[in-house]
């Protein structure tokens, strides 16, 4: 069994051997990341579909329920890659705002903007680093991140900057990858991540490390729970988890408490 078999839900990562080279702590994070979504661009929409036997399409829609869009709600998805939750927001009827640092991914954003035939406005992809949004505070009344806050190479950072760009009784919705509570499960989950999802990299991309990549960066990653901690801490109100698939997926759901100040001032 490999080394990561023994990973309980909200357990701090266990010391693994490096099974991609895109992961790295510190400074270097960002531009690791960066040249992973470079490498994978071309094939990311593919290997979506492939990877998650085009469940993540599902969990997008539960995504976009949560929201409750409403013609002329201010979103913001940050994290956008080529654009699936911008997208779907925008069909909603949100004035729709796309945010991501990687050209090559919003490169593929805006050639599926390009094939806007929809009444509603289509999204607006910028390009940014999410742990600086160039927005003023308070500025959306949705912000979503979707398989992005993972790759932060500060988390309590980046959830401050989501929170900071939400207004006042505003909706924070987090999609990511979980950490399953019931350990027969959550074995055969690893596996798939570790021996599985891999291969998907090598056939697409030549490199098996960029979808190694997963399982490191959730084993860095407190997941579901940690995260709804996380936010509370940050003075959110009605925290929810919503599990998916057995919490192999999950999405956090929060509120910006009315009233308040951005978390950029609390503490
Ligand atoms: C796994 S993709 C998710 C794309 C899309 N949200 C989806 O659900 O399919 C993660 C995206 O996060 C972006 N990203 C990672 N770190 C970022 C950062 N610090 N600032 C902005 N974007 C970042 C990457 O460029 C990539 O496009």
């Amino acid at each position: 069994m490999p080394p990561t078999g023994g990973w309980r839900a909200g357990a701090s990562p266990p010391t693994v051997a490096s099974v991609s080279r895109y992961y790295v702590e510190g400074e270097a994070r960002a531009e690791r990341v960066g040249d992973l979504f470079a490498a994978v661009a071309p094939r990311y929409d593919l290997i979506n579909d492939l990877q998650s036997f085009g469940l993540h399409r599902l969990w997008k829609r539960r995504l976009l329920r949560l929201a409750e869009v409403r013609p002329g709600t201010q979103a913001l998805d940050v994290c956008c890659g080529t654009g699936d939750v911008a997208f779907a927001l925008a069909r909603a009827g949100a004035i729709t705002t796309g945010f991501d640092f990687s050209a090559p991914m919003l490169a593929v954003a805006r050639k599926r903007a390009g094939g806007w035939r929809e009444a509603a406005k289509a999204p607006e992809f910028l390009q940014g680093d999410a742990l600086a949004l160039p927005f003023p505070d308070a500025s959306f009344d949705v912000v979503t991140i979707s398989y992005g806050l993972r790759n932060l190479a500060n988390l309590d950072r980046g959830l401050r900057e989501l929170l900071r760009v939400l207004r006042p009784g505003g909706r924070l919705l987090i999609l990511d990858f979980g950490k399953p509570d019931w350990a027969p499960w959550r074995w055969l989950y690893l596996q798939y991540l570790r021996w599985g999802v891999p291969v998907f990299g090598r056939l697409f991309c030549g490199d098996a490390d960029t979808h190694g990549y997963i399982l490191e960066s959730l084993q860095h990653y407190p997941a579901q729970r940690g995260v709804d901690t996380r936010l509370r801490a940050l003075g959110c109100s009605e925290t929810r988890i919503i599990q998916l698939l057995g919490g192999v997926m999950s999405i956090n759901v929060a509120q910006r408490h009315p009233g308040s100040r951005p978390p950029s001032q609390v503490g």
